[in-house]
């Protein structure tokens, strides 16, 4: 297994942000992967943006291993990490069962959600051989709880909060740490404390890298816009424009040759 603590620490030594995105399936990660993306996770984010339904706490660890090795089957360069979905780690042993399926499944590294409470999961997986990516801040797996996405780090408890998260990830063996919609001067703060990168999501352009649901890059999933997410493409009106066509041909509404 590649050294991807000391690749990404020196990465991180270097001044070289990361970019990364996330794929669930062949084509999309094959085209991610050749376009020089620097890590391809397999979110549980899958769950909406692929499975329909309304968050993460439905999918399963059979839907991971599934999605990831297509994912694997795509990826030629890119670091593949794939998601440890909920309830999948409640423990530290079950958390490295749960991971060795993943990694089998042909997953480089593993993520879960959580700071300081899942220290012992991730001690546990490094020492295991697993790389762990770490997730802190808004954690979608806790979404009911929380009652939305909510921005995190605005009041100086939980701030406090988590800078004691990134530092727990980083002494517990994380390899890089995720931070989702953590208030920016916040997360420009903690990147430079910490030795491990930080990947950020919603949080700002202090961190050491980015990563963004691809389906809200490319417009794939026009139903919900997460307001920090640029969007570069319009896949869907493509795909749309592309079935009206098929549809008017095939009718022959429009005088055009059907296929
Ligand atoms: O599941 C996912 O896509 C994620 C990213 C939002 C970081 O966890």
């Amino acid at each position: 297994m590649k050294d991807l603590a000391g690749e990404f620490r020196s990465r991180k030594a270097a001044g070289r942000k990361i970019a990364a995105l996330t794929a669930y399936d062949y084509p999309t990660a094959r085209l991610v992967d050749e376009s020089g993306i620097d890590l391809i996770l397999v979110g549980d984010s899958l769950g909406m943006v692929v499975l329909g339904y309304p968050d993460t706490t439905s999918v399963t660890l059979d839907d991971m291993i599934r999605h990831t090795a297509a994912v694997a089957r795509g990826t030629k360069h890119a670091v593949v990490v794939s998601d440890l979905p909920i309830d999948t780690y409640r423990s530290a042993e079950e958390a490295v069962a749960s991971a060795r399926r993943l990694i089998e499944a042909g997953a480089q590294a593993v993520k879960l959600e959580g700071g300081a409470i899942v220290a012992p999961q991730i001690e546990a997986l490094v020492s295991a051989g697993i790389p762990v990516l770490a997730h802190i801040g808004m954690l979608p797996q806790h979404i009911r709880e929380e009652g939305g996405y909510k921005v995190k780090g605005r009041t100086p408890e939980e701030a406090e909060a988590i800078r004691r998260d990134a530092s727990a990830v980083q002494g517990a063996g994380a390899f890089a740490v995720v931070m989702e919609i953590i208030i920016p001067g916040l997360a420009a703060e903690i990147a430079p404390a910490l030795q491990i990168p930080t990947i950020g999501i919603g949080s700002g352009e202090g961190c050491d890298g980015q990563i963004l649901v691809l389906h809200d890059l490319i417009g794939l999933y026009p139903w919900f816009k997460p307001k920090f997410a640029k969007q570069r493409a319009d896949t869907a009106s493509a795909i749309n424009g592309a079935v009206r066509d098929y549809v008017a041909a095939v009718h022959g509404d429009t005088g055009m040759t059907p296929p």
